[in-house]
């Protein structure tokens, strides 16, 4: 989609999708099961064990049980179906803009409701908006959700523990189910220790949606995890049989060879995107001094306020006709989102060389 989606002469720098060669264990495990014919319906659990192995090797966290995990077709469904599980027709589902664009259309199109509680100035949640947010989300007397992301797309955020353990503490006191979309957990910058919200205290009922996908570049192979915190196992099993059909077994195959065999990839990654984030903030600082650009703590998405740049609400749009580089637009992450344009800088550094020098051509 990043390369195919405008013509030729524009530099694609949108979509979450990474410019990077596939981790070589997931294509020696891809290929082998294409030489053995291995193409039929998924079966098992290996998913859940590469998970959670990777989850205690990577962030110290033993509490991914396999038994309290479900295969689902990729994140954004598995967020759909947990939501069906503990919601219903009409009921509020909070948010922190600005964040992913498809939550709110997803929750529509679910037919739940979208209630903003922005991040504070810091990109930070705000936790007297979150209470609000809480409060209005219950006044109705339907079953209120709390979608989660961590780490946060577009502005890279890791959600502290002492964070976490307070968003778990409100929503248990306002009564609110808490789901949590992880899928960029694996990517955080050197030195940031990202935290699974089912580890922390009081987020038992929690529901989490973990992946491969973003870490390792395989959106186009289909499948994610669902992990239920143990007072949310019920409710796990209560996923429909047909939820588990749609997840490619390919997919699942080579999500679980990422996660077993594909943690040296990983590093290298990280490091090369650590390269990129300094990069890119250099920069910036160099040809386009007004746009204030936060090093993220993790993904690799750079979010930037260009409002200082007297472009209107959609800079993104300024940028790829003026500059012929696409961004994604601020303006559909919700509010706080005007005014900004997201940047994908897993790419080579060439490449986001490239896309800042269009940008700044774009004022010329
Ligand atoms: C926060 C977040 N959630 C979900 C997704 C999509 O994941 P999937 O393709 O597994 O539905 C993305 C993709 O960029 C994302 O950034």
């Amino acid at each position: 989609m990043k390369w195919r989606t405008y013509p030729p002469d524009v530099l694609p720098l949108w979509v979450a999708e990474m410019d990077v060669p596939l981790a070589e264990p997931v294509l020696r495990a891809l290929t082998d099961a294409l030489a053995l014919g291995d193409t039929g319906y998924p079966a098992g659990t290996a998913y859940a064990e590469a998970l959670a192995e990777f989850a205690e090797k990577r962030w110290g966290w033993d509490g991914c049980a396999v038994e309290r995990t479900a295969i689902v077709p990729d994140v954004m469904m598995g967020i759909v179906e947990m939501l069906r599980l503990v919601t219903g027709n009409g009921d509020p589902v909070v948010v922190n803009p600005p964040v992913y664009p498809p939550f709110f259309q997803f929750i529509e199109h679910l037919d739940r409701r979208v209630v903003e509680a922005s991040l504070g100035p810091d990109l930070r949640i705000d936790f007297d908006t979150l209470e609000e947010a809480f409060r209005q989300a219950v006044a109705g007397g339907g079953r209120a959700a709390y979608l989660l992301c961590s780490p946060q797309n577009p502005t890279g955020t890791v959600h502290t523990a002492a964070e976490l353990a307070a968003v778990a503490a409100l929503a248990d006191r306002y009564g609110v189910r808490v789901v949590v979309d992880e899928i960029h957990a694996p990517l955080t910058a050197s030195g940031v220790d990202f935290v699974p919200y089912l580890s922390v205290p009081g987020a038992e009922s929690g529901l989490s949606l973990m992946s491969a996908s973003k870490g390792w570049n395989l959106a186009g192979l289909k499948a994610a995890l669902a992990v239920a915190g143990t007072a949310a196992a019920a409710d796990l099993a209560r996923l429909p049989e047909e939820v588990s059909h749609g997840p490619s077994h390919l997919g699942i195959i080579a999500h679980t060879a990422a996660l077993r065999d594909g943690t040296a990839w990983l590093d290298a990654l990280r490091a090369g995107l650590d390269e990129n984030r300094r990069l890119l903030t250099d920069l910036l600082a160099a040809h386009l001094p007004s746009v204030n650009c936060r090093p993220g703590e993790a993904t690799y998405l750079a979010w930037l306020d260009c409002r200082g740049l007297g472009l209107g609400d959609d800079p993104a749009d300024v940028f790829l006709e003026r500059g012929r580089v696409a961004l994604s637009a601020g303006s559909r992450f919700g509010t706080g989102g005007r005014g900004h344009v997201r940047l994908n800088l897993a790419t080579s550094p060439e490449v986001v060389e490239e896309g800042v020098r269009r940008m700044a051509a774009a004022l010329g």
